[in-house]
């Protein structure tokens, strides 16, 4: 792999300098607590893997993931752990995720799992589970607490309404189905979180990890859940927060208070953007800068890769888009935001390769 290419973010990014780096490095602030250190993690998201019949899968999007898996195993230094952000099966079969998890058997890092909406609303999660354990759980490395949450559950009066499991998937599993429901953290966990988070101090730098945003975006396609703020209030006394999130598979970036957003994108294709819908009430307070849009014709156009590094306590990410140009958003310590170094105004649309 390439790994040259990686543009490391940070301070000389925002001053305009790219500097083509091998190893991604994340930096702790010099007064960080004790126990804390250098360290990357990568994130691999919505692979979205479908059985045809059998043995027989979806190629494109195997070969997604198996690329993901396959360019983690090269990455220098190797991340410390990579955590799957949910959506690793289409219609959330057993044989997908079995699949899934046989795909990324092969990582040499330690992975950690989050759940997505193609993994529940078949079974409401129970083979996933069987696969690899809790749903939601909190740990620390380095320094850091890492939050991952279950942000896609939903009423129980709609998860019963169905007459069979294969029609309640797939209505959640279309993007604009009307029939579908807001996703939501739920009270349960709610309390947990509230638990968990009153034994860390406040200097801690937290990351938290939802499938569904943890802001509310686009209710109509589910860019949204239904208790944002609740969790967003939750996470309001510590210093440094950053909520990173699968399921958009586009980039998307957004600050409210103390939070910082980062999206990640898909293995297997790209979402156009909610403002492309005529229809669609957008409550992202600023997009600044949208990716620019796939390639019609090509389904890999706009998915690639992004790596995470966690900058005394904020996350830069660093996307490389093989068939886009590669896009760097860094936290800006003046502004308080995460920003595009590159592509500020609304107007300027990084440009496409043409092929
Ligand atoms: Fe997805
Ligand atoms: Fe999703």
């Amino acid at each position: 792999m390439k790994r040259r290419d990686f543009i490391k973010s940070s301070g000389a990014m925002l001053a305009g300098a790219i500097l083509p780096v091998s190893i991604v490095e994340v930096v702790q602030a010099e007064n960080a607590p004790k126990g804390s250190e250098d360290f990357t993690f990568a994130f691999i998201s919505d692979s979205h893997l479908q059985q045809i019949k059998g043995t027989k899968f979806v190629r494109n999007w195997d070969m997604g993931l198996k690329k993901a898996v396959a360019e983690c195993n090269l990455m220098n230094p190797r991340p410390d752990f990579i955590l799957y952000g949910g959506d690793l099966g289409q219609l959330g079969k057993a044989a997908e995720i079995d699949h899934g998890a046989e795909i990324l058997s092969a990582l040499h890092s330690p992975m950690r799992m989050m759940l997505g909406e193609h993994d529940y609303y078949y079974d409401l999660g129970e083979h996933w589970s069987k696969r690899f354990g809790d749903k939601y759980y909190s740990f620390d490395h380095k320094g850091v607490h890492f939050i991952v949450l279950n942000s896609i559950l939903t009423d129980e009066a709609w998860i019963h309404k169905w007459k069979t499991p294969e029609e309640r998937m797939s209505t959640m599993a279309g993007l604009d189905d009307p029939n579908g429901s807001p996703f939501m953290v739920g009270k349960s966990q709610r309390a947990w979180l509230k638990n968990d988070l009153s034994k860390i101090a406040k200097e801690t730098p937290i990351v938290v990890f939802s499938h569904s945003p943890l802001q509310k975006i686009y209710k109509g396609w589910n860019f949204w859940t239904d208790d944002a703020e609740l969790i967003q209030e939750m996470l309001k006394p510590f210093d440094k927060v950053n909520v990173i999130y699968g399921h958009v598979h586009q980039i998307q970036y957004n600050q409210i208070g103390n939070i910082a957003f980062n999206s990640v994108m898909s293995t297997a294709w790209p979402w156009p953007y909610p403002s492309t819908y005529k229809q669609a009430k957008q409550y992202l307070p600023k997009m600044t800068i949208e990716m620019n849009r796939a390639d019609p014709f090509f389904e890999r156009d706009a998915t690639g890769w992004q790596f995470i590094d966690i900058h005394s306590g904020r996350v830069d990410l660093n996307y490389q888009l093989p068939h886009n140009k590669n896009r760097t958003i860094a936290f800006n310590e003046k502004s308080g935001k995460p920003e595009d170094t590159k592509y500020q105004q609304g107007d300027k649309i990084p440009p496409q390769k043409h092929y």
